[in-house]
């Protein structure tokens, strides 16, 4: 299957090379500005297609690897064209196919989102990287076992997901990246609290993130779990809510993923009595 991008950004390049550098036939890339589609042909080693007319009628598979907001209109362009039998590719974590592809099944192709699990900050590097990254496959039902057997042919980790669950999906993905943020900066903002700047604040907590992280990613999340509310130290996180008192929005913090891990540590330690934590968390 001959493969071209739409969308000369950091995906489009990751993908346009791993993609070539593991067999496959990448044709080249369209991009809204062509130094970006001669950039990314020089680096993969494949064309610059002039139009989306060229680029459609020289490919089976196109990857619209373009801002989530553009797929749509991208599509849109791209059907003017004979896409019948085609598939059509996009890379957003948030978009159903068939919401980012309406009507595609009139045309005669198939639609597909084909996410990967991973955050692309450096376009000519990543792709290195991406023999470790997961993808979901989600899309029309007809043929997407080949977009499967394309995944495995390039040796990529993927899991096909209805698409009713996208949305789902990328929340969780959300949750464990960008939500990371957040709470790793709540817990810098108490320690700024206590005295730190908020650089020795981040170099202070890096062995505790690193190494709780690397525990959950190694052998999962209830061998990982340690601390008071898992050594049934009702004492202690009953300081820690008095301690964010002034601070609901901590306190509740708190207390949402405190009861979020409570059934890990009951789980683990059946023997161990957690009534007292359970009252104090309102359980
Ligand atoms: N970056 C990530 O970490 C990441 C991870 C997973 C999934 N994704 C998904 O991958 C997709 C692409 O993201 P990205 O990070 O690669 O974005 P990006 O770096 O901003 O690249 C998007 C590219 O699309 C081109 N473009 C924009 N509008 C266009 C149009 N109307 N016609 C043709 N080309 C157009 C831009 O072209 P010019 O350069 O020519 O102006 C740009 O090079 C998105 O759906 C995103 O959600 C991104």
């Amino acid at each position: 299957m001959r493969i071209g991008f739409i969308g000369a950004g950091k995906v489009g390049f990751t993908l346009g090379k791993y993609f070539a550098t593991h067999g496959k036939e990448v044709t080249g890339y369209y991009s809204r500005n062509t130094s970006s589609s001669s950039e990314a042909a020089e680096f993969t080693g494949t064309s610059v297609f002039e139009t989306i007319e060229e680029l459609v009628g020289s490919n089976d598979v196109i990857f619209l690897t373009v801002p989530d907001g553009s797929i749509t209109s991208v599509y849109e362009q791209v059907i003017q064209y004979p896409v019948e039998g085609k598939f059509i590719c996009h890379c957003s974590g948030a978009l159903a196919s068939k919401d980012a592809f309406p009507g595609i099944r009139d045309h005669g192709a198939f639609g597909y989102s084909v996410h990967p699990l991973f955050a692309v900050s450096d376009k000519y590097k990543a792709y290195e990287e991406l023999a470790d990254v997961f993808f979901a496959v989600e899309g029309d039902e007809e043929h997407i076992g080949e977009i499967e057997g394309m995944m495995r042919d390039l040796w990529l980790r993927y899991q096909r997901i209805d698409s009713s669950a996208k949305t789902g999906y990328h929340c969780a993905a959300a949750m464990v990246s960008n939500l990371m943020v957040g709470l790793i900066g709540q817990g810098v903002d108490i320690l700024k609290g206590c005295g730190f700047s908020e650089d020795d604040a981040i170099s202070a907590i890096g062995p505790l993130v690193r190494g709780n992280v690397h525990h959950i990613l190694e052998d999962g999340l209830a061998p990982s779990l340690t601390g008071p509310l898992e050594r049934g130290d009702a004492g202690t996180l009953r300081k820690h809510l008095d301690v964010l008192a002034g601070d609901k929005d901590k306190q509740d913090l708190y207390t949402i993923l405190s009861k979020s891990i409570l059934p890990i540590a009951k789980k683990k330690h059946p023997e161990r009595d957690y009534s007292e934590i359970e009252e104090l968390l309102g359980e």
